[in-house]
């Protein structure tokens, strides 16, 4: 796939509504976009899914839902305030801003093609906010760049009352902001997005077996999601590209059309950041270790995930195009685990009492699928919208289904239409559900 799909993959969300500029009306904020119908379906699917793989099948693994807004003196503790920073430059002919470390400063500027740069200088990649009615009385504090603090803060409230023991992890999902210099490639930079995040405490001898098998794990999850094996690998950090909390670390990253980027890290936070809190807040994070009868600080194993990016890398691992008796067809081969709707309910033609029995159809699959009802268009065309928004079924209600009661189940993938009894449409869509 060529970098021109990225292009195809904007234009694709916006003409089915998976994704819209945000504001878009007043000319648009810049890498800021909207999640519309079918993009919030299939965002849910791959939350609850993460959900459900990471906390619900795990017994040894709770969640929560911190505030967005905290403490500032958090992150001073965690060093976000004096560490999160990026390098940045600006050309000094046309006033465009980079990432020092992502451009080669011996070359021209890529806008105005001339060698004026300033020297690069830290910048600090949280949004200051005020907190407080007045805005001049209030305090300064910040939007979080990651939701993982939610959790450290927090440890010992969980500790006390989920009576977890070690090996245990804390979940949580949650929005995450950052002014990044530079942003694009649709969703994959933004400056607000979602984080799946889970803090795993060990004990600190366990950490490097638990960083090996927990990289594993999340890379199994992607590939469970549907994306192409062969487009995902693990890479371990240089230490010159660790986090400043941060021991050892993989990235699980995709072949995207910009080349092999990042979707996950998986961190051996060390004890960094409890040992920070004890410090800065004076109250105790700590674990009583039963076997040795005292108090000990946990290691922590991270796994940092983006929704947005997962979501990306879903739609464009299922973006193909392929000619279809001379015309050309878009079909998203999405993983009916994701795909926002399941199944569409097509009457042929609005007549014949088709469309009533389809409503029936349609009603009964709704309550345990997400469907969708068309009876817009040549049937031709209809299929068409859905396999652009990558409906994995279709069900046609025809002239036949008057004399048998049978209706056509189209597989999305092979175009394959097969008759089914009409009463059998909800178990033959489970049976499916249940085989991927
Ligand atoms: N708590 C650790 C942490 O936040 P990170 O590598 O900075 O680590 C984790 O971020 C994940 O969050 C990334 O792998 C990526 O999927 C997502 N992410 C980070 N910055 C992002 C951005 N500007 N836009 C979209 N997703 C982002």
């Amino acid at each position: 796939m060529d970098i021109k799909s990225i292009e195809k993959i904007v234009s694709l969300s916006k003409r089915r509504g998976f994704i819209f500029q945000s504001s878009e009306i007043y000319g648009g904020l810049a890498s800021t976009w909207d999640y519309g119908p079918l993009g919030v379906e299939m965002k849910n699917n791959i939350k609850n899914l993460w959900w459900q793989d990471i906390v619900t099948a795990r017994r040894n693994v709770v969640g929560m839902d911190a505030a967005i807004l905290m403490h500032p003196k958090v992150w001073e503790a965690s060093g976000h305030v004096q560490n999160f920073n990026d390098p940045m430059v600006d050309c000094k002919n046309c006033k465009a801003r980079y990432r020092a470390d992502h451009i080669d400063l011996s070359k021209p500027c890529k806008r105005c093609g001339k060698t004026d740069w300033t020297k690069p200088r830290q910048f600090n990649l949280m949004f200051k906010t005020s907190f407080g009615a007045l805005a001049d009385s209030g305090e300064e504090t910040y939007l979080r760049p990651e939701t993982a603090q939610g959790i450290f803060v927090n440890f010992n409230n969980v500790v006390t009352t989920a009576r977890q023991k070690l090996p245990f992890g804390i979940a949580q999902l949650g929005k995450a902001f950052r002014n990044e210099i530079t942003t694009g490639n649709f969703l994959f930079r933004t400056r607000e997005f979602e984080q799946m995040e889970l803090e795993y405490f060990i004990k600190p001898e366990e950490a490097k077996e638990q960083l090996e098998f927990w990289s594993q794990e999340r890379l199994n999850w992607y590939k469970k999601l549907g994306v192409t094996a062969d487009k995902l690998r693990l890479r371990p950090h240089e230490k010159d590209e660790l986090a400043h909390y941060s021991i050892a670390c993989y990235d699980i990253e995709y072949e995207f059309p910009f080349g092999w980027s990042e979707l996950e890290g998986i961190a051996d936070r060390g004890t960094y950041d409890l040992d920070q809190h004890n410090k800065q807040s004076n109250k105790k994070q700590t674990y009583f270790d039963q076997e040795n009868n005292k108090h000990i600080v946990p290691a922590v194993i991270e796994a940092s995930g983006g929704v947005d990016r997962a979501f990306l890398t879903c739609l464009v691992d299922a973006y193909h195009e392929e000619e279809v008796k001379g015309e050309q067809r878009v079909v998203l081969r999405l993983s009916p685990k994701i795909a926002p709707i399941t199944c569409a309910v097509f009457p042929l033609v609005n007549k014949n009492s088709l469309p009533e029995i389809s409503e029936k159809i349609f009603t009964e699959i709704q309550t345990e699928f997400s469907a969708f009802f068309d009876q817009g268009g040549s049937i031709g065309r209809r299929y068409r919208r859905q396999d652009e928004a990558g409906t994995p079924f279709g069900i046609t209600v025809d002239h036949q289904t008057l004399e048998d009661n049978t209706v056509t189940l189209r597989d999305r993938d092979t175009m394959e239409q097969i008759r089914i009894p009409a009463k059998n449409a909800v178990s033959e869509l489970r049976k499916r559900l249940q085989s991927v």
